[in-house]
């Protein structure tokens, strides 16, 4: 049997319509398909691998605990599970964590987590969750929903109420809606798939400041900025600013799935026995390969490169810009940054990714006109020097057509 892009078509249900290259092995960042043909993993499997592929602590973990016990369900807990929240609990503000899957079941668990904690405490009527527009936060269907997309949550029938978006950034518009019935506010303090938008500093402290006025919940969604992404444990240390749930996931098991929403005591009290789950969600299997992660990313050598390998891709980013004048700016934090596409080029990131694929680059688009990097945050030095030398190359033959 022939495994290819064509069996795909064949066996797959449709919804997504991937690359023809099809990867079999990687090490560190680099990445080899099934011609042999090696890649620059500059995408790092949309921000989830976070110390590259099959780094040496991340496969003994899964080997050690591959050989000890592999499956539990929640009707029991477990060693790997019981660690690596006591180290959440240890690094951040949280005291309380519930192990999931994935990033939307993480966000899931918070929203949910978030109405009950307001119905129990002030009643029916408050209810209401904001969003932002062009937020990203999962495909569950309440997720989706508050998510700030409606082309992603339309066309499946009647959708979770009592969801409102308003700008990112747009505090005047914000301040407009929050309100005594407002239940939680969900954010990413990053937008990731929205185009890698940074919140301005008043912005997110006059957020937190209205949440409290207005006994609502803060959610921060750090699927995709925690774990060492933007160059702090989690991005909200970087603004100072504490939310009352935290939702994380990609990179928190480093390609292994696992999610996790992290809050305090008091709030965590209103899931009770009984009121949310997961068959799944606190896996050993996932928890001793994230707890490996965790320990790897979570030091302030592995931190401080990650600021230091930013600075070595804004340089590279702009001698590219400067010699072929296609992009408007280079933004995000960390190593979660978009090359924004200037008028030119408008709408075009597709072609860049798929110049780069070509010359042997993987990298990520966010929307139509940001080309996104989300690399491992332990990628050498010359290993960036390498992608960057193939994305001028793709830059190049995108700008000579
Ligand atoms: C900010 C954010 N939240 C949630 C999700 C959903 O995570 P998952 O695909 O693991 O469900 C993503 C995925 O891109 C994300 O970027």
């Amino acid at each position: 049997m022939q495994a290819n892009r064509e069996l795909f078509d064949e066996v797959m249900v449709p919804n997504y319509n991937p690359s023809a290259v099809i990867p079999v092995k990687g090490e560190g960042s680099r990445v080899w398909d099934q011609t042999g043909k090696e890649f620059i993993d500059f995408a790092g499997g949309i921000a989830v691998n976070c110390l590259g592929h099959c780094h040496p602590a991340l496969v003994s973990a899964l080997k050690e605990q591959g050989e000890k016990i592999w499956h539990l369900s929640n009707v029991m807990t477990n060693e790997p599970a019981l660690r690596l929240a006591k180290k959440l609990t240890d690094a951040t503000f949280a005291d309380k964590v519930y192990f999931a899957n994935s990033g939307a079941e993480a966000n899931e668990a918070a929203l949910k987590l978030a109405r009950r904690w307001a119905l129990d405490k002030f009643g029916a009527e408050k209810s209401q969750i904001i969003a932002f527009n062009k937020g990203f936060h999962g495909r569950t269907f309440f997720t989706v929903t508050v998510g700030g997309q409606a082309a992603y949550s339309d066309g499946f029938g009647p959708k979770p109420a009592d969801i409102t978006h308003v700008d990112y950034n747009d505090l005047a518009a914000f301040e407009k809606t929050i309100s005594d019935n407002t239940c939680a506010v969900m954010m990413e303090p990053l937008q990731g798939e929205g185009g890698i938008i940074s919140p301005n500093a008043e912005f997110v402290q006059a957020v937190r400041e209205l949440c409290d006025k207005h006994n609502a919940l803060l959610i921060f969604d750090e699927v995709q900025t925690g774990v060492g992404r933007t160059g702090d444990l989690y991005a909200y240390q970087g603004l100072g600013v504490t939310p009352d749930i935290l939702t994380s996931a990609k990179a928190l098991g480093g390609g292994f799935p696992i999610g996790a929403m992290l809050t305090t005591t008091e709030i965590a009290t209103h899931l009770k026995v009984g009121t949310h789950g997961s068959t799944y969600g606190g896996n050993p299997l996932a928890c001793a390969v994230a707890e490996a992660a965790f320990d790897t990313v979570n030091t302030e050598a592995v931190l401080a490169g990650v600021k230091a390998k930013e600075q070595l891709f804004r340089d590279g980013l702009n001698a590219i810009n400067d010699k072929y004048k296609v992009f408007s700016e280079v933004r995000g934090k960390g190593l979660l940054l978009g090359a924004v596409l200037n008028d030119k080029f408008e709408g075009r990131a597709r072609d860049f990714l798929v110049a780069s694929a070509e010359h042997g680059l993987m990298s990520l688009v966010a929307g139509t006109n940001v080309v996104r990097f989300t690399p491992s945050l332990v990628i050498t030095d010359e290993e960036i020097q390498e992608g960057l030398a193939r994305f001028e190359k793709a830059v190049a033959a995108v700008v000579n057509g």
